[in-house]
């Protein structure tokens, strides 16, 4: 489904990303985690379009998608909720939703948006509230079915759990699987919610200083803490 083959990339003259390589796989979910700073946000743009790729290729369904644009990426069935940017706090839910539908007919999208309503219950009860007054875990669910509305075969996730309460990160982990399931949708995931993301990954990638520093099923490092430990120094 998506193949990286040995990406670097960076902003201005610093290069941050060192012969980068990933598969992920049809259906799978992919997870990458690594230390701040590392470059794992700086994966996720290169891949959805924002950043310019220096060297080495993507493959989106086996062709190279290193000049599209967003929008292409979009069309072609790839999207981003990047690190942070949740939900336009101004807008309504619904007026949220609409957003991440722009490139759809009027048709599609009204189709897109119940099935988000149906995925999402509580985000059908509070439609014409505004986002920004939205609880963080319902912010989180908005920015999820914003980036599902496009109905994309791959969806980029960076660290969706931010800033979210401990009680509320099952639900969201959860609601992962639940949609890759359901409607086939595979995801790479950064996540610093370790423990969290080795429950719900079909592999794991770490990045360290620009490199992929591990690469590996899930179950290799659940109970390692020595060897989680040094993925992270
Ligand atoms: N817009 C930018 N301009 C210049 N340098 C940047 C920019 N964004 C990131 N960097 C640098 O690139 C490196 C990798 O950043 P990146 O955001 O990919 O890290 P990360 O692994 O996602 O970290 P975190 O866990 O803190 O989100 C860092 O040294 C960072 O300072
Ligand atoms: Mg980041």
């Amino acid at each position: 489904m998506l193949e990286i083959k040995n990406l670097e990339t960076g902003y201005g003259k610093k290069q941050v990303l060192f012969d980068v390589s990933m598969n992920i796989s049809e259906g799978e979910i992919v997870g990458i985690i690594g230390p701040n700073g590392a470059g794992k946000s700086t994966i996720l743009k290169a891949v959805s379009g924002i950043l310019t790729i220096w060297n080495g290729d993507i493959l989106f369904k086996g062709n190279s998608i290193k000049k599209n644009s967003i929008a292409e990426n979009i069309k072609s069935g790839l999207t981003f909720a990047p690190q942070g940017n949740r939900v336009f706090d101004e807008l309504t839910v619904k007026d949220n939703l609409d957003l991440g539908g722009y490139l759809l007919s009027k048709n599609e999208l009204k189709d897109r948006i119940e099935q988000a309503f149906e995925t999402f219950p509580i985000l059908k009860k509070r439609s014409k509230q505004i986002a920004g007054k939205l609880s963080g875990g319902e912010q989180q669910m908005l920015a999820l079915a914003r980036a599902l509305i496009p109905n994309p075969k791959l969806l980029l996730l960076d660290e969706p759990s931010l800033g979210l309460a401990p009680n509320l990160l099952n639900d969201v982990f959860e609601k992962f699987v639940d949609i890759n399931k359901t409607f086939g949708v595979s995801m790479l995931i950064v996540e610093q919610k370790v423990n969290k993301i080795i429950k719900i990954s079909d592999k794991i990638y770490s990045i360290k200083l620009g490199k992929v520093a591990f690469e590996g099923k899930p179950k290799e490092l659940i109970g390692y803490k020595e060897k989680l430990k040094d993925l992270f120094l």
